[in-house]
């Protein structure tokens, strides 16, 4: 049932059951509140969401009074903004003030409501009480419980979302602690949603401490490429510098507001260090490392080999987009009429596996996206690794694209090695591990943060990506951009045996 309210005076229709602070929420209307997190239950804690109600005696928490009809709500009148002032002056009474050594400065609740509605004449004199600081309580975890307001926001993690019941607040008064149970530390695959969700600089990051300051760090808004659920993140980069920091997930009905710590290390393969970055051919001597070689000079060479070659095939692994599947499928089996195309998929991996909150055994972002597109091509095919049977096979140009994130292919390795040990093979990937081997050409592609595209998760749900920079070489292309080159490459290659 809709019921219609006020707040500061325009009107609005809520759902029966709704709260102030989710309405207001719903139409962008400021609430400063710590406790109080769309993804876990109503703790009431922190006193900070207060509003005013026409007709009743006291302020109300926002978060946990339920719309009523005719309600008129005030969010920003003097009494509420003077109970803002004094909820953060309680607030701040232990905290400490080491706001410019803080990883969480930029982003943190505490410093950005103070600068809004903060006293800044403090009345609070007392010594602060000291508590513990810099404590590894966990995987990717550091607590530094004095900065901790004990909102409890990741007590109800611990207990709403995982389960796993690892943190509680002991004590009471100002002697209250946060912490972890008697000699047990915090070891799940999601713990890094506690740095999230940590309105504060209690908890944070291993991986992210110290390393950027966030305001010299922009957002892409693209999709975790880690697994077969598709999580919506924020993947934080510096466009200048070519550089990737970290991953925070994104509200998505897929992943609510969460997402696992494997997903979160699906930055580290983009950066420089591990990529190709350019395109290689084998040196004279196949036993020596391959040479770099212009991109334009290796697709030239493989459309010569494409007119030579009598069996050719191409192994594909689910790590690239509908778009990049389209355009290399069109190319190869609706322009060419190869139809040997091969699933490459890692051999230890259980597709029906499944964490019971986000993370999937299928650790490929687009394994339905890649048997649709086949099967628009004519080719029916059910999800597995057809490695050793295009290995077996007798054919005399491979074309591979290998996995972008080889960390999901457990065994790695030994494919590479078969890989290189058949007759003719243009191997096309983004990870610089693949130059250990020997091909005849190696290809240079962009890695899913430099490009927009389309995965389909393990529920046929569709997952966009959105490019974060350019890539990090420009020798660097995308599948759909090789394929367009290559298709170039051949047809003047026939119009040049037409014409002689
Ligand atoms: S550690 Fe952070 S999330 Fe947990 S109670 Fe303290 S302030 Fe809240
Ligand atoms: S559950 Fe899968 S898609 Fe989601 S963050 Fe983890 S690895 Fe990425
Ligand atoms: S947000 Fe409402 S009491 Fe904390």
């Amino acid at each position: 049932m809709s019921i219609a309210i006020t707040i500061n005076e325009e009107e609005f229709t809520a759902e029966q059951g709704q709260t102030v602070m989710e309405l207001a929420q719903q139409h962008d209307i400021y609430i400063p509140h710590f406790c109080w997190h769309p993804g876990l239950s109503i703790a009431g804690v922190c006193r900070f969401c207060m509003v005013e109600v026409e007709g009743r005696p006291k302020l109300e928490i926002a978060c946990n009074l339920p719309v009523t009809a005719g309600m008129q709500v005030r969010t920003d009148s003097e009494p509420v903004q003077e109970a803002h002032k004094w909820a953060l002056e309680f607030h701040l009474i232990n905290h400490p003030l080491d706001c410019p050594i803080c990883d969480q400065a930029g982003e943190c609740g505490l410093q950005d409501y103070y600068m809004q509605v903060g006293k800044y004449q403090a009345q609070m004199t007392q010594a602060k009480v000291l508590k513990p600081k810099k404590l590894d309580v966990g995987v990717d975890l550091v607590l530094d419980t004095e900065r901790c307001i004990l909102c409890s926001r990741c007590v109800r993690f611990e207990d709403e979302v995982t389960k796993s019941g690892g943190l509680g607040i002991f004590d009471r008064g100002d002697r209250a602690i946060i912490g972890t149970y008697q000699n047990k530390r915090i070891e799940h695959n999601y713990t890094t949603n506690l740095v999230d969700i940590c309105p504060v600089g209690a908890f944070t990051s291993k991986d992210f401490r110290f390393k950027k300051r966030v305001w010299f760090t922009q957002e892409a808004q693209t999709v975790c490429p880690g697994c077969a659920t598709g999580c919506a993140i924020d993947l934080a980069f510096n466009a200048d510098l070519k550089r990737y920091y970290r991953i925070k997930p994104r509200f998505s009905e897929v992943n609510a507001h969460w997402m696992c710590n494997f997903g979160r290390g699906m930055y580290m393969h983009l950066n420089v260090e591990q990529r190709l970055l350019s395109a290689y051919s084998a040196a004279e001597d196949a036993h020596k490392p391959m040479l770099k070689t212009d991109t334009a000079h290796i697709v030239q060479a493989l459309a010569e080999q494409l007119q030579q070659a009598q069996q050719v095939a191409l192994l594909v692994t689910p790590q690239y987009t509908v778009e990049d599947y389209r355009a290399l499928l069109a190319f190869f089996v609706g322009k060419l009429g190869i139809r040997n195309v091969h699933q490459w998929r890692s051999r230890q991996e259980d597709t029906e596996k499944f964490d019971g909150v986000l993370w999937r055994g299928d650790q490929n972002p687009n394994s339905r996206g890649l048997l649709e597109v086949l099967a628009e091509f004519g080719i029916d095919k059910q999800q597995g690794n057809e490695f050793d049977t295009l290995a077996a096979g007798n054919y005399d140009l491979v074309i591979a694209l290998a996995p972008q994130v080889l960390a999901t292919f457990a065994d790695i390795e030994t494919d590479l090695q078969k890989l290189q040990e058949l007759p003719w093979v243009s191997l096309w990937a983004s990870a610089k591990q693949v130059l250990d081997y020997r091909y005849q050409q190696v290809l240079a592609l962009t890695c899913f943060a430099e490009q927009r595209g389309t995965y389909r998760n393990y529920a046929g749900v569709e997952r966009q990506l959105h490019a974060a920079t350019s890539p990090v070489s420009a020798e660097i292309m995308s599948i759909t951009a090789l394929v367009e080159k290559l298709a170039a490459c051949c047809k003047a290659q026939e119009d040049e045996h037409g014409s002689s």
